[in-house]
């Protein structure tokens, strides 16, 4: 949510800054702006996407070797020109950026006021601004020291990266509960919300920590200490990110290209976990959970999204075969509820970015609880990577599309390990039947490559449908989450409604809904309850309901009823989700595209949800 992206260095820092505005824009799009000094501060913002303030900029003064910008998903104030960030201070002497939500601005902004201040903008951020501003003028304090104040008088997420006119050799950033990588290059630095702006100039990174101020000078090194003014060593990590995964390789959207990388995306979450010739899962993350994990008598999953379907394909799966109870919680509820958490609960998050503020607040609280806490998460060093007990990473490399494709599958990888490595320990499923299973869970990338062979069928009839007000997803067990998530693609991305539903509830109400006009996509593969699916397809052509059916190879029941029919690759029933979805992905995007969507960057939505 907001992308940051910091310079301090001998180059020219526009073209720095604008390049990694374009890596972060997934991260919200509504408005842009930057800020860079010479010998003067000039600070330059629009409404509107990157590109628009790269046409906004033309012809101006972007002389300067400092800068910082800023690409926003909107929480105080419309998305417009005044509220886009940077802003300035009342001296317009020092400009901010920010990703996160001061919480108690209002009352900070009032006081300000009080003493004289005005503000231009509906913003948070210009509170905060302000308040430095303010602090350094009245306490008489060095600029790093102002923002150290002021950010101990704040109450709420942010990360910061702030530019003086009167320090033009000085970058200052900051972070709570919004995250910031330090990019150390020779004799430069570079600041961003994540690393995928800092991979074309170095490997070399620092993660700033909860509550860390990082002073970044021009010439020197990198200072870090906490608002508590407790000094740090930067922990210099080295990054493992491809450039080319940054890039929409050939493809029209980057969800089109995720779509097609889950083969190895799938594989990749795998590799090295999965040994068919030893008959065993070795997933080395949890490696000292394992036990722990195989005596719980209960899991809590939390995850919010996508992420909370995969969690829902995990309850399957960990009841199934390892036969421990799961709840599943979406981070924002759980943490609200006062739950009931004991010492011996194991709660696994599910999470891609890693930094959804929910899903992170709730392992959080959790963990102060006592219970066990194991990350599954695709950002390597993410918050929630570094905040839990032990985990397992999803391999599924970065994921640029605004909706999720390739991490939810490689999340269902992942938690088809564990509940399988679980199982195997508790010695609750026989040798030769988990030997089966990981055969054939050696197979699914092969499966995911014939899967995706169905694009121009679906893209076929997906044009029959390009202008339905409404859907319908329908699936039961293992299906029933990927009717959700069938159901959440198709709205991002396209903007019509649709709800995905257990195959059974249709009866209990959304039957009604169902006329001529309406389409329902029921996922009805061989296996599970596939008679009973049977059942609600005719209840829905009985209603003229058109369906669309996601089926077994071979299918011949389904086939005389729907109307519209893809037919996936068999497999065992666990693993189905992992095929299922992908039709479900494809239609979203082809209806998405013909609608003239930009499905890249769905309106209103950011890919990483760093605040509540
Ligand atoms: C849907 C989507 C979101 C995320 C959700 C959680 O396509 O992308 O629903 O799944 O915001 O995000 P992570 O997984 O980063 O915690």
């Amino acid at each position: 949510m907001c992308g940051i992206v910091g310079y301090i260095g001998p180059k020219d820092a526009y073209p720095i800054l604008i390049k990694g505005l374009q890596r972060l824009e997934y991260r919200g799009y509504d408005s842009a702006g930057v800020a860079l000094i010479d010998s003067d501060l000039k600070l330059y913002k629009n409404y509107g996407k990157v590109a628009d303030l790269e046409e906004y900029v033309k012809g101006k003064d972007l002389a300067g070797n400092i800068g910082i910008a800023h690409t926003r998903w909107a929480t105080h104030g419309e998305p417009n020109q005044v509220n886009a960030h940077p802003h300035f201070s009342q001296d317009k002497r020092l400009a901010l950026i920010h990703n996160g939500i001061i919480e108690n601005y209002s009352s900070l902004r009032e006081e300000l006021i009080k003493r004289g201040h005005k503000f231009e903008s509906e913003t948070d951020t210009e509170v905060l601004v302000h308040l430095i501003e303010d602090v350094k003028k009245n306490e008489n304090v060095d600029l790093v020291e102002a923002v150290r104040i002021a950010l101990n008088m704040v109450i709420g997420a942010y990360a910061i990266a702030l530019v003086s006119v009167d320090n033009p050799d000085l970058l200052i950033a900051a972070r709570k509960g919004s995250p910031l990588v330090i990019g150390i290059g020779e004799g430069e630095f570079f600041l961003a919300s994540d690393a995928t702006p800092l991979v074309e100039y170095t490997k070399n990174v620092v993660y700033l920590d909860e509550e860390e101020i990082a002073i970044i000078p021009r010439n020197g090194n990198l200072e870090i200490k906490t608002i508590k003014n407790k000094k740090k060593t930067p922990y210099v990590e080295t990054l493992e990110l491809n450039l080319s995964a940054l890039e929409k390789g050939g493809y029209d959207h980057f969800m089109l290209k995720e779509i097609y990388e889950q083969p190895t995306s799938i594989k990749d979450s795998m590799r090295g976990r999965l040994d068919i010739d030893k008959g065993t899962v070795k997933l080395g993350g949890i490696i000292d959970y394992e036990e722990k994990m195989a005596k719980a008598k209960r899991i809590i999953m939390v995850a919010c999204g996508t992420s909370w379907h995969a969690a829902l394909v995990g309850e399957y799966l960990f009841e199934d075969i390892a036969r421990i109870p799961v709840e599943v919680e979406y981070g924002s509820e759980f943490r609200y509820r006062n739950p009931i958490i004991n010492e011996d609960d194991i709660v696994i998050a599910i999470s891609q970015s890693g930094e959804t503020a929910d899903t992170l607040a709730a392992i959080r609280m959790a963990k102060e609880k006592g219970a066990t806490i194991i990350g599954v998460c695709n950002v390597v060093g993410s918050s929630i990577a570094r905040e839990t007990h032990a985990g397992v990473y999803t391999h599924a490399g970065p994921e640029i599309g605004v909706a999720s494709t390739k991490a939810f599958t490689a999340q269902v990888t992942v938690l088809s390990l564990m509940a399988l490595r679980i199982a195997s320990l508790k010695g609750n499923i026989k040798k030769s039947r988990f030997r089966q299973l990981l055969i054939e869970m050696e197979t699914i990338p092969e499966k995911v490559e014939e899967t995706l062979k169905l694009a121009d069928e679906i893209l076929d009839f997906s044009k029959i449908f390009t202008y339905s007000r409404n859907f319908l997803y329908l699936g039961r067990g293992y299906n029933f989450p990927v009717a959700l998530e069938g159901a959440l693609k198709l709205k991002e991305i396209s903007y019509i409604h649709a709800e995905g539903y257990p195959a059974a509830e249709m009866k209990h109400g959304p039957i009604a809904l169902i006329d001529k006009e309406m389409p329902v996509v029921v996922i009805a593969t061989k296996k599970g309850a596939y008679e009973k699916v049977l059942s609600n397809i005719e209840e829905i052509k009985a209603r003229k309901g058109r369906i669309i059916a996601v089926v077994t190879k071979g299918d011949t029941e389904v086939k005389k009823l729907a109307d519209f029919m893809v037919e996936i690759p068999e497999t065992e029933e666990m693993f189905v989700p992992l095929l299922a979805t992908i039709p479900l992905q494809f239609l979203a995007y082809h209806i998405a595209v013909r609608r003239d969507c930009e499905v890249d960057m769905p309106r209103n939505l950011a890919k990483s949800v760093t605040v509540e």
